[in-house]
């Protein structure tokens, strides 16, 4: 399975496993099962999703069937909105490790940079998630958070942390920075800042959300698809992974799982590449951050 490094020295695999809007125990199982038998080694969870109980029950069944320990998968787990600040980060972190039944994350994202009950534009959004930041540096450094990140953050979110001369600047710069990305969505700017920092770029919604089938309609890539005896879905994905971004598809159905992994066996031209960054309209699907202060 094809890895990125991450600025820890710790590998990541470039697919993994997203799980948001599925917490019914059952789907978790198969899904988590069919994910682990089609090659599987990452998974994508938050303490929002209400699933991370189901995961860990998951691991503790299917990992044995198929020969495997828990330092052979890769676990990203996020803190939510309403656990931000340096009372309840520590808590909510040892909580999620208690969910998932391991004594250490592989990954740990602020899942968003505002906190929850705080206008959008209220500075103290910035003071609280630097203090999230610290807690996590802490449980970085004694080995419960093996890699530390950030999700939904923009150019100007990151700057303020990696700024020496910042009063938010940060010890550890972020592994990974998780945020909406697909064609329709194409955030050049921030990919070339995250690659020049070290950051690793993590995409969600690669198919356009729950929200909409519009990106799996398109068209062109639709084409694109045809020409190369694929799917649309599997044509989103090798789009981001040829960008060097790594990816968590979502599905419910074990099917589908199975066929977002098989994405290794064909390349997209540099022409199939143009196409699929010219479909760029800076349209979301999901939460808008660039207003978080
Ligand atoms: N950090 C954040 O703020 C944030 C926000 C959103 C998502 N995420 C993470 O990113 C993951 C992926 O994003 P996402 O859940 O928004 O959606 P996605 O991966 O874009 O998937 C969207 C929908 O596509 C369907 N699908 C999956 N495979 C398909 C296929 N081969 N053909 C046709 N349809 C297919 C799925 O429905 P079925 O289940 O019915 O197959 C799914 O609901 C999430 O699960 C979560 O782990 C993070």
């Amino acid at each position: 399975m094809k890895s990125v490094k991450l600025n820890t020295g710790h590998s990541m695999p470039i697919i993994g496993l997203g799980t948001y809007l599925i917490k019914d125990k059952d789907t978790i199982m198969e899904v988590v099962r069919a994910s682990l038998e089609s090659g599987y080694r990452a998974f994508d969870t938050a303490e929002l999703y209400e699933n991370e109980h189901h995961l860990g029950e998951a691991f503790e069944k299917f990992l044995p069937q198929f020969k495997l320990k828990r330092e052979d998968i890769f676990i990203t787990s996020k803190l939510a909105t309403n656990n931000q600040g340096a009372e309840k980060a520590p808590k909510a972190i040892q909580e999620t490790l208690d969910n998932l039944r391991t004594p250490y994350l592989d990954l740990f994202l602020i899942h968003w940079p505002g906190v929850q009950d705080l206008n959008e534009d209220d500075p103290q959004n910035r003071e609280i998630r630097t203090q999230s930041w610290k807690c996590m540096e802490q449980a970085h450094l004694n080995g419960k958070l093996r890699a530390i990140g950030v999700s939904n953050y923009t150019v100007k979110h990151l700057n303020e942390m990696l700024d020496p001369n910042s009063p938010y600047h940060c010890k550890v710069v972020p592994a990974v920075n998780q945020v909406e990305f697909h064609p329709y969505l194409y955030q050049k700017e921030l990919l070339e800042y995250c690659n020049q920092k070290g950051i690793r770029l993590e995409a969600y919604s690669s198919l356009g959300s729950q929200k909409s089938q519009d990106l799996l309609k398109d068209e062109k890539v639709a084409l694109i698809a045809k020409n190369h005896g694929k799917s649309v879905a599997q044509v989103l994905l090798r789009w981001a992974v040829q960008h060097e971004i790594i990816i968590i598809p979502k599905s419910s159905k074990a099917d589908r799982v199975k066929d977002n992994i098989k994405i290794f066996d064909f390349e997209l031209s540099s022409q199939d590449m143009e196409t699929l960054d010219g479909l760029n309209k800076n349209l979301r699907y999901s939460w808008d951050p660039s207003k978080v202060f």
